[in-house]
C-alpha cells in the first residue's frame, strides 16, 4: 500500500490524492532508465518522474528545451520497464502541448500508449488549463507544474525563485486552482518560498509535490542524479545529497585504470594464474 515499500500493487493517481487526504507524505524521484527505475522502485518511492531534465542531466544540454516526444517516449518506456510499484509519470516536452490542443492530446496519448506510464506532466497554469482539460477528457491523467517552469527559463530570466511577493503568491494559488478545476491529479511546485507553497497546498485537494518549495508540500521530488551526487556541478541550497556517487565513480575508475596499466587486473583472483604456471 502507498507509503510502504513491501510487496504491493502499483500506485495510481487516486492513491496519491488519498495520501494527501490522510496526511501521508508522497515520495517522488526522477529516473530515466530501467536500471535506476528498478532501484528507486525497490526503495519504495510512490512516483517516478521521467523528467525532461534528462536533456540536461544525461545529455549535457543547458536547458530542457531540446527534449522531444521521441526522446521522452524512449526514456518513459525504459523507465516504466524497471518500475513495478511506483506510478510512472512522463514529462511532455517543450512544444509538444503548447501549439495546438489536438496535437497535445495526441502527443500525451502516444506517450502513454508507447511507454506503459500512468500519467503525463506538463508545465504552466491558466494558459494550459484548457489543454489539460482536453487531455484529461481523453482519459489521460495529467500532473501540473507551477513556480519555476524550466521550459520557460528564457522568459523567466533564468533559474529564479517564483511567487516571492504577495501578488505573485496569490497568482500561484489562482493557477493551482485553475489546474485543479481542469482535472490535474497533482501539481509540482518548483522554486518558490515555503509560505507560497503552503498557500497553494492548502488551496487545492490534489497533492502538491515540491522541489525547492519548502517542507509543507504534500510530497517532495528530487532529481535522482542530483541527490546521488552524480551531477556535481548542480548544488542549489535546497538540494540534499544523500550520496557522493560522482566522487565514488571517479575513484573506482581511477583505481581500475591504475590496475590495468600496472598489469594487476585481471589477476589471480579472477582465475588467471601468473604466466609460467600454465595459466
Ligand atoms: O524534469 C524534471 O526532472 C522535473 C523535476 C525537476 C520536477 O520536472
Amino acid at each position: 500500500m502507498p507509503g510502504g515499500g513491501s510487496a504491493e500493487r502499483r500506485r495510481t493517481t487516486l492513491d496519491l490524492v488519498a495520501m494527501k487526504a490522510r496526511g501521508e507524505k508522497i515520495v517522488a524521484i526522477t529516473a530515466y532508465d530501467a536500471l535506476f527505475a528498478s532501484l528507486v522502485d525497490a526503495a519504495g518511492v510512490d512516483l517516478i518522474l521521467v523528467g525532461d531534465s534528462v536533456a540536461s542531466v544525461l545529455c549535457g544540454e543547458e536547458t530542457t528545451l531540446s527534449a522531444t516526444v521521441e526522446q521522452m517516449t524512449y526514456h518513459g518506456r525504459i523507465a516504466a520497464r524497471g518500475a513495478s510499484c511506483a506510478l510512472v509519470v512522463v514529462d511532455m516536452p517543450f512544444l509538444s502541448y503548447q501549439v495546438a490542443r489536438a496535437e497535445a492530446v495526441r502527443n500525451a496519448g502516444n506517450i502513454l500508449k508507447h511507454t506503459g506510464a500512468g500519467a503525463v506532466k506538463l508545465e504552466g497554469g491558466c494558459e494550459v488549463a484548457d489543454t489539460v482539460r482536453a487531455i484529461v477528457r481523453a482519459g489521460i491523467p495529467v500532473m501540473g507544474h507551477l513556480g519555476f517552469t524550466p521550459q520557460s527559463v528564457h522568459a523567466l530570466g533564468g533559474h529564479r525563485i517564483q511567487g516571492k511577493d504577495e501578488e505573485a503568491a496569490a497568482r500561484l494559488v489562482e493557477e493551482a486552482v485553475a489546474l485543479e478545476a481542469a482535472g490535474v491529479f497533482s501539481i509540482v511546485l518548483e522554486l518558490m518560498p515555503a509560505a507560497a507553497a503552503r498557500r497553494v497546498t492548502e488551496a487545492v485537494a490534489v497533492p502538491t509535490i515540491g522541489i525547492g518549495a519548502g517542507p509543507d508540500c504534500d510530497g517532495q521530488v528530487l532529481v535522482l542524479h542530483d541527490m546521488l551526487g552524480l551531477n556535481e556541478a548542480f548544488s542549489p541550497r535546497f538540494l540534499k545529497r544523500y550520496a557522493e556517487l560522482g566522487k565514488a565513480t571517479r575513484e573506482a575508475v581511477s583505481r581500475y585504470a591504475e590496475e590495468v596499466r600496472a598489469g594487476k587486473y585481471p589477476g589471480e583472483e579472477h582465475g588467471y594464474a601468473p604466466v609460467g604456471d600454465g595459466g
